[in-house]
């Protein structure tokens, strides 16, 4: 996206009138009046919030404590349960509504009501007590979209087991690494995945992972049978693998939930930085849960007869917000879905959108732009085939969204009528933090509008100091909230100084993004990151994780990674790689590039196998030797290089790395 064509956008969507008066934060007086409670008491304000969205088995006495900032504590004294708040607390109110309503890969739908969910997961929670898991431990979860693994992150968050997901994309390399850094006790996994038709194996991965050494501290590897596929048994180390259906076999369907700190570790994500190994980011239980909550109610609206449709796999932050706890907590019945958007066709997500009568929906912007670019070339599967007449509200996550992806979600998904809450939040901040409320903000496309009530979020220089509406400059948060961080696991060092950093004087949060507000409205538009974090398809990636990857190739000497604008995936990644030896040519040259590619995604995952490979007989350096990044991002966007390159030591090899090897 162009950030000029964003500041000169001046299409302007306010809400109707009917939407604002239905709406649970209702015109822009509204939403004023929040922000001004909130600048007058801010602790009150989310004192306030706390009490009356989250039931406490023990109230808090003390909302916020800042003795070791950064290290914040919310609600400290307070006692809960996650997993009681998303579950027990309707037993009495609404068991038989609606939960989950999942969609299978190939289309069959299963429901499951909020009663049937809470005794599922108290079955399995009884199922892993039989473990000897001990609270504050790490499980890993790695399981494929679906409500076993809603079951299994609430079944960890009722005995105060801190889970880990890792998505089921990321490689045996990369479980191993989150296994070793999060000391985890146990796997849960299944056999095998669809998607698209295919039965994809998952638990091999488990057992190579583990096979790669160092995750002695894997007692148990839990399989639940999926696809049915043949998979080996106990060839991982100590670990003892059961069957999942064997552990709940003959367990009873209740289990008292373990009564907790607010400030206990519900999970650790792991993410991409922009240097080193992913970070194990750490949430609390009360304040996280708070802020899924709250958002579905202010940012998604929430009602009691609405559907809603968050397309993100568990496996990253949006699935655990806004699919795991935010709509359980909420008692809204929710789409869970298992497969891609483009099988059977391209369609499937209108078809189901029309299917389920859904009227939140929640994807993407990767998602549209590709979803634009099939419905252009087959009319069958254009939203408007489909009757999507039940949607009232349209959301976008993950990256920015191009005004021209956003005006034809807003007219084709939308018909003309929904508003579109473009989201900006990170792992880190646990929930929304700009956005618009859509009873309230006028939308402009491309812009994520203003903060959200209680996110003090501005924009500062390089020295901490506000530059002025217009101006561009780094993105901050610069009081705490509830739902944010608590800290790296393992690496509180590492905490601060990517997210606390001293030059900004300790004190405020460093998102990592680039963002200008406009001199008018005070809306904010993202510029991206600032660091060396590349966002391909809604996925952060970190340049030096794939520059280390590549290294660890026996023929390769020297790599560099940058990302280079793609139309539908956002970003793609380029490598500039320098071999080892003699440089083949021709065909296999061609072969390099596919074992590099695979080498990746084995690495890493799918997801990081660069697009493109670059080779040269060096990379373009200074004389004091740093990599001439910025050189590199001109090269692989194929620009005429007229910066400056005295500097370079060896401008000769430009040639070379102009060069794609397909
Ligand atoms: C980017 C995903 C522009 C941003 C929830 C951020 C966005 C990173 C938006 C976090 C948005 C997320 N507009 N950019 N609405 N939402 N981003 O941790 O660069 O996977 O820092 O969290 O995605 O990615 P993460």
């Amino acid at each position: 996206m162009s950030i000029e064509s964003v500041l000169h956008e001046n299409r302007v969507f306010e809400p109707s009138a009917d939407f604002v008066k239905n709406a649970n934060v209702s015109g822009m007086s509204a939403y004023n009046a929040l922000c001004k409670e909130a600048t007058d008491d801010f602790q009150g304000f989310w004192a306030k919030l706390a009490r009356e969205l989250l039931v406490w088995n023990k109230p808090f006495t003390k909302t916020l404590n800042e003795d070791n900032a950064p290290f914040y504590k919310w609600f400290e004294d307070g006692e809960l349960n996650v997993s009681a708040n998303c579950l027990d607390k309707h037993l009495n109110t609404i068991p038989n509504k609606v939960a989950i309503i999942f969609e299978a890969d190939d289309g069959s739908v299963t429901n499951v009501t909020f009663k049937e969910l809470y005794h599922r997961v108290c079955q399995f929670a009884n199922g892993l007590k039989k473990l000897n898991l001990t609270v504050g431990d790490r499980v890993i979860i790695y399981l494929p979209m679906g409500i076993d693994a809603v079951v299994a992150m609430q079944a960890c968050a009722r005995l105060g087991l801190t889970h880990s997901v890792v998505f089921g994309g990321f490689s045996a390399k990369s479980l191993n690494e989150r296994i070793i850094d999060a000391g985890a006790v146990a796997v849960i996994t299944s056999d095998g995945q669809f998607r698209g038709g295919k039965a994809l194996p998952l638990k091999p991965a488990v057992d190579e992972g583990i096979a790669m050494g160092g995750c002695e501290s894997i007692k148990n590897v839990v399989v639940l049978k999926k696809t049915g596929q043949e998979i080996t048994w106990n060839q991982n180390g100590n670990a003892n693998n059961i069957w999942w259906h064997d552990l709940i076999a003959g367990q009873a369907d209740t289990c008292e939930p373990v009564m907790l700190s607010a400030e206990h570790p519900l999970f650790l994500l792991y993410t991409s930085g922009s240097t080193g190994k992913p970070k194990g980011v750490q949430h609390s239980s009360a304040g996280y849960l708070l802020h899924a909550m709250n958002s579905m109610r202010w940012t998604f609206d929430v009602k009691d007869n609405d559907v809603f449709w968050c397309t993100a796999d568990v496996g990253w932050i949006t699935g655990h917000t806004y699919v795991a706890y935010g709509p359980l907590a909420m008692g809204v019945t929710q789409v869970v879905f298992e497969g891609i958007p483009t099988y059977p066709d391209a369609g499937r997500f209108w078809q189901m959108i029309q299917k389920h009568k859904v009227s939140i929906f929640y994807t993407a912007p990767t998602a549209i732009r590709s979803l634009i670019k099939a419905s252009e070339t087959t009319a069958s599967t254009h939203p408007k085939s489909y009757d999507l007449s039940s949607l009232r509200l349209l959301g976008s996550v993950g990256e920015p969204i191009n005004p021209e992806a956003w005006m034809w979600y807003y007219e084709n998904v939308g018909g003309g009528h929904c508003p579109i809450v473009d989201t900006f939040w990170q792992t880190e901040t646990g929930g929304h933090v700009i956005t618009p409320l859509p009873g309230a903000t006028s939308l402009v496309p491309g812009s994520c509008t203003l903060p959200f009530p209680g996110i003090d979020i501005d924009v500062v220089d390089e020295t901490g100091k506000d530059v002025p509406w217009g101006t561009g400059g780094l993105l901050v948060i610069k009081k705490p909230w509830p739902s944010m961080i608590r800290t790296i696991y393992n690496d509180p060092e590492r905490y601060k100084s990517s997210y606390y950093p001293v030059d900004l004087g300790g004190k405020i949060y460093l998102a990592g993004d680039g963002a200008v507000r406009d001199a008018k409205t005070g809306n904010f538009t993202i510029m991206g990151r600032i660091d060396d974090v590349l966002n391909v398809s809604g996925h952060r990636l970190g340049t030096m994780e794939i520059e280390s990857a590549l290294v660890s190739n026996p023929l390769v000497a020297e790599a560099a990674v940058v990302g280079k604008p793609h139309d539908i995936k956002g970003e793609s990644v380029v490598a500039y790689v320098v071999l080892k030896g003699q440089r083949p040519e021709g065909e296999e040259l061609k072969k390099i590039v596919a074992q590099l590619r695979d080498w990746v995604g084995k690495e890493i995952g799918p997801i990081a196998k660069p697009d493109e490979i670059r080779f040269g007989d060096n990379l373009p350096k200074t004389r004091s030797g740093k990599i001439m990044r910025r050189l590199l991002r001109s090269l692989a966007k194929g620009e005429e290089i007229t910066s400056d390159i005295s500097t370079l030591d060896n401008p000769a090899i430009l040639d070379q790395l102009k060069e794609v090897v397909k």
